[in-house]
Formats: C-alpha cells, sequence, structure tokens
C-alpha cells in the first residue's frame, strides 16, 4: 500500500517521481528526472488539484485512495491540461464517477478535445472563489504560464497557492517533498533550465502572473514539478529568478556556443574567451553545439547577458546545430542580450552572411565586429577575436557602473 505524504493539516501530496524518461516533452533532457506533483485537500468537500502522467496512474490512484480513507472525491481542479498532470484524468472519472472537474473555458474546451469529457464540468472565472468548508479557493486566470487554459488556484484560508507549472523544476523529490526537507540550491538551475526551456517563450504572461500573485499574501506555492516551497526566503528567490528570468534580465557573463568540425573554429572560441577572462569577465561559459544538449545552452543564455555564436559553414549554410539553436533563440524572443559572432569557411563563406541575418532580426545589441576566417587562424584572424572579446568584456563592465 503506497500513502500519501501529508504536507499540513488537511494537504496531501499525491504526486510521484519520473525517473524513467529520458526526455522531458520529448524535448529535454531528464538527468535528474523530474516530478509530476498532484495534491489533496480533505474538508467538507475533497478536491484534488491536478492528476499526474498516465505512466504513473497506477501510484497515483493507489496514494489518492489512501489519503481519502474511504470519503468522497468531490472536485479536480486542473489548473494546467498539459499531460504530464492532466493525463491521468479520464481514468479519475471512470473510478470517481461524480467528481466534478474545475476549470476554466479552455480547460473545458481541451478536457472534451482529450479525454471527451463534458458532463460534471464546473467552468469558472478570473476570480471565482469555491468553498470547501474550513477551506477557501479563489481562481486566478494565467493564460500562456504555460498553456492557453493555465491558472493558478489559491488556498485562502492557509494562504497556498497550486501554481501548475510555474515555479516547477526537474529533478526528482528524493526523500523530502518541501524546501525545509531538502537542500534548496540543488534545484535552482534545474528551475531555470525547466523555466528557460518549457516557458520561456512567455515572459510577458509570466509578467502579469506575477502582477497578479503581488496581491495576495503567499504561504505555501504547491507547483507541479519539484519542492514545495514553504520557507519565506525560499518563496522570496523563487518568486524574485521567475521575475528575473521572465524580464529577460542576465548576469554578467558570457555564453560562447559555437560548432566546429575539426577543432579551427573552436580556436576562435577559445581566443574570444582568453580575452574576456583577461578583461576580468569571470562567468564565461563555453559550449560545443556537437556536444551540449541544447538545454543547457538555452539556460545559459537565459543566465548570462553576452551570447556569442560561431559556426563554420556547412553545405553553404550555418553548422546544423547551430541552425538549430538559433531557432531556439528566435522562438523564445530572448531579449535584452549583448550578441557578438563569428564564423569561419574553407571555400565559400556562408556562416558570418547567416548570422549577420540573425543579428538583425533580434532585438539584442551587436557587439564589435563579426569576425570572419578563412580555413585556419591567422595572425589578423587571432586579433580580431582579441577585439570581438575586448568589445563584449567593455560593453559588460559599462553596466557595472
Ligand atoms: Fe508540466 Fe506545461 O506541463
Amino acid at each position: 500500500m503506497l500513502k500519501p505524504i501529508q504536507i499540513k493539516k488537511d494537504l496531501y501530496y499525491i504526486g510521484l517521481n519520473d525517473r524513467t524518461k529520458h526526455l522531458f516533452e520529448n524535448l529535454w533532457p531528464l538527468p535528474k528526472g523530474v516530478s509530476y506533483n498532484s495534491y489533496l485537500i480533505t474538508d467538507d468537500k475533497n478536491v484534488l488539484f491536478d492528476t499526474v502522467d498516465i505512466c504513473y496512474s497506477d501510484i497515483f490512484f493507489q496514494k489518492l485512495e489512501t489519503a481519502l480513507d474511504g470519503k468522497q472525491l468531490d472536485y479536480v481542479v486542473i489548473n494546467h491540461m498539459e499531460p504530464d498532470h492532466s493525463g491521468s484524468l479520464g481514468l479519475l472519472r471512470s473510478k470517481y464517477p461524480n467528481v466534478q472537474i474545475v476549470g476554466n473555458k479552455r480547460t473545458a474546451d481541451m478536457v472534451e478535445g482529450f479525454f471527451g469529457i463534458t458532463d460534471n464540468v464546473m467552468v469558472i472565472e478570473d476570480g471565482d472563489q469555491l468553498s470547501l468548508g474550513k477551506h477557501n479557493l479563489a481562481f486566478y486566470l494565467t493564460p500562456m504560464v504555460h498553456w492557453p487554459e493555465t491558472m493558478i488556484t489559491y488556498e485562502t484560508t492557509e494562504k497556498i497557492i497550486f501554481s501548475g507549472d510555474a515555479f516547477g523544476t526537474f529533478g526528482t523529490l528524493d526523500g523530502g517533498i518541501t524546501d525545509s526537507q531538502l537542500h534548496p540550491e540543488r534545484y535552482y538551475d534545474e528551475m531555470i533550465r525547466y523555466y528557460s526551456n518549457v516557458v520561456g517563450k512567455f515572459g510577458s504572461p509570466v509578467q502579469k502572473a506575477l502582477e497578479k500573485l503581488s496581491t495576495i499574501d503567499i504561504k505555501y506555492i504547491c507547483s507541479t514539478h519539484g519542492p514545495v516551497w514553504t520557507q519565506p526566503e525560499q518563496i522570496n528567490k523563487v518568486i524574485s529568478i521567475y521575475d528575473k528570468l521572465s524580464r529577460y534580465e542576465g548576469d554578467e557573463g558570457v555564453v560562447i556556443a559555437y560548432g566546429s568540425m575539426y577543432g579551427n573554429t573552436e580556436q576562435m572560441a577559445e581566443t574570444i574567451a582568453y580575452e574576456l577572462a583577461q578583461q576580468g569577465i569571470k562567468e564565461v561559459i563555453i559550449h560545443s553545439v556537437s556536444k551540449r544538449s541544447h538545454s543547457y545552452i538555452i539556460r545559459d543564455i537565459f543566465k548570462y547577458k553576452g551570447l556569442i555564436v560561431g559556426s563554420p559553414t556547412y553545405n553553404n549554410k550555418l553548422f546544423p546545430d547551430v541552425e538549430y539553436l538559433l531557432s531556439k533563440v528566435e522562438g523564445r524572443d530572448m531579449k535584452n542580450r549583448y550578441f557578438g559572432y563569428f564564423g569561419s569557411y574553407t571555400w565559400s563563406g556562408a556562416a558570418v552572411k547567416r548570422l549577420t541575418e540573425f543579428a538583425d532580426s533580434t532585438k539584442f545589441e551587436i557587439i564589435g565586429s563579426p569576425v570572419e576566417m578563412k580555413q585556419s587562424m591567422s595572425l589578423d584572424t587571432y586579433d580580431s577575436c582579441i577585439a570581438l572579446g575586448k568589445a563584449m568584456a567593455d560593453r559588460l563592465i559599462l553596466d557595472r557602473k
């Protein structure tokens, strides 16, 4: 028998860990796994918040049944319909035929589309409330954090937010569920990776959601992934991480992302990085796009203000993985970045031309002059790489003042 974990009186954790999947959304690596969090409040009316990925429904229903201890399930609030959370909803309705599904208009549309369920669905609007007895729920619609139907539910008595993907992290919950039971530092980089990979395009909707949340007192954050945040300093920290990321604010530092088939273009990256360090820039992260998953490169691009991209010419185009990286950056509407670039060719150059087109299409501030190398590093190319590194360092240092 699997028992749920009691977080506090009337509040149970019904979630579980996924250490099986290699890729979240079949895109993003999961070296530390991921948790799918679901919660239950017991009261005069019992309410479940989200379900879990269908692969884990068996364990989930065992935990739910034990937590309910023979009581009926009255409501399931669907804060987010992505199948990592709603996957078990159809089965839930089969097992608990009287459960009322609570969501907004867009949720109802998706519940019908994914599960063919149209009956016993309570459609709420922004600001609506639902009393459970001692506990009371208020619904805040937060579209595009991360899908159009996403919402955050606020339990007003204990001041708990059930936040959906917001404030979520990659990484399983290994024993501890709340931030006081584990080392929160372990999750912060995975929170940034989760945000930048999954939610990163939606900075403006996230800002609107944070504005709504700024009006309420929050004592617990129950996200659908990662730890439950309960300590005031951790709550402030995770909100400030989301605020900073959604404003596309980076720290001082430079990501150099390059492609290189035989190491010549790589030498340009090394030279630029050397000069950045000479100028006192300590956070310089070099990523080979062939070796490092884009998931981590995107995370670091969200972390740091400086971005320098380099590529050889390949079939008269960019190196394929560099092109793929640019599409990921474009797809996230990245702003507030300082951008430099370099490229190479052997007999006919195309990489720098394409990088110039990319640079022109962004809102980035272009730093220094692009460097184009023919075949291998000459003294002139070396000097130009040094100049690009110096220009980037100067721009970052200017922001210190
Ligand atoms: Fe965790 Fe947008 O799903």
